[in-house]
């Protein structure tokens, strides 16, 4: 029997295999029948130090319909942070008013800290470009239900593999899954030794490009990203990749014909609009995908299903 009650999600190393499954099992319930009304009396915070669109309002959706109501800010300069409080006293303060917490901060490592500061459990919702273990469980959602198997996937990873933390969280994720990495990104923007070590430990291969042409034409699926702007230190070195990879439909001739794209979306212009119209492209539902998901998850960790 799994139970995920009051589990905090950090890391998305802190659910395994089985776990993710089972959350995914759930949100599939939840496509099928999404209002259930069975988080009524129960307080969700929802505090976002950093900016957002899909994460916020796809957890504030999640809880809706699940019937529970919603507290939080979603910008920092609403909440007593800028009046010096610390993070500490704000989780502290937050956790007498609510029954779960789901945080995003742009610093790495401080839902983490919330969640040891808490009494009640802590979602994170991104922390600096360490993870977003969420954003995660819906990519995992969006490809087994477009592939019908998370198994032997080649998958292609394409952008900014350094600061991106849904790149993170999914390559680690895709290691149980004898999946086969194709990353493409410019030399500045790699993906971090310690998350390729991953990769070797489980006896997985990937394969590196800075052209994305030959990734897409092996991948069942392609993960876009943004090349994020927030990121950069030096505004020069964003300059010098901003349009480092620009994926238009005239390149989708040879890819396998289930070939989905995903996207974590915002985009810039790293996807053009004549591809949203193709059957490659699936951010969109992928973006729905996280409706489900989140109420999965929210009803596992409150003890609800
Ligand atoms: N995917 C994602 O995290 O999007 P938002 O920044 O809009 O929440």
């Amino acid at each position: 029997m799994i139970s995920l009650k009051k589990r905090s999600l950090i890391s998305i190393t802190d659910f395994n295999t089985e776990e993710y499954l089972h959350i995914l099992s759930m949100a599939k319930d939840f496509e099928k029948t999404p209002i259930q009304n069975i988080a009524e009396g129960r307080v969700i915070a929802t505090l976002f130090f950093e900016p957002s669109t899909r994460t916020r309002l796809s957890f504030e959706s999640a809880a809706n319909k699940l019937g529970a109501k919603i507290i939080g800010f979603a910008d920092v300069n609403n909440s007593s942070a800028t009046k010096g409080e610390s993070l500490s006293d704000t989780i502290k303060t937050v956790a007498n008013y609510a029954d779960l917490i789901i945080m995003r901060h742009s610093l790495e490592g401080a839902s983490r800290w919330a969640s040891e500061v808490a009494d009640i459990p802590v979602i994170n919702a991104g922390d600096g470009s360490n993870q977003h273990p969420t954003q995660c469980l819906l990519d995992l959602y969006s490809i087994k239900k477009t592939q019908k198997t998370l198994d032997n996937l080649h998958v292609a990873m394409v952008g900014d593999l350094k600061y991106g933390r849904t790149v993170h969280s999914l390559v680690e994720a895709m290691c149980n899954f004898n999946t086969t990495f194709h990353l493409v990104s410019p030399e500045s923007l790699k993906l971090p030794s310690a998350v390729k070590i991953l990769i070797k430990e489980r006896k997985l291969t990937y394969f590196q490009y800075t052209e994305m042409q030959e990734a897409l034409d092996k991948a069942d699926i392609v993960y876009m990203t943004r090349v994020q702007r927030e990121r950069f230190v030096d505004i020069q070195d964003y300059e010098r990749v901003k349009n480092a990879y620009l994926l238009d439909k005239s390149m989708l001739n040879n890819v396998k014909e289930n070939m989905k794209i995903l996207h974590p979306l915002p985009r810039v212009n790293e996807i053009n609009k004549d591809v949203d119209n193709t059957t490659h492209a699936y951010y969109f539902q992928q973006a729905l995908n996280g409706v489900y998901v989140r109420q999965a998850l929210i009803a596992s960790i409150l003890g609800l299903k």
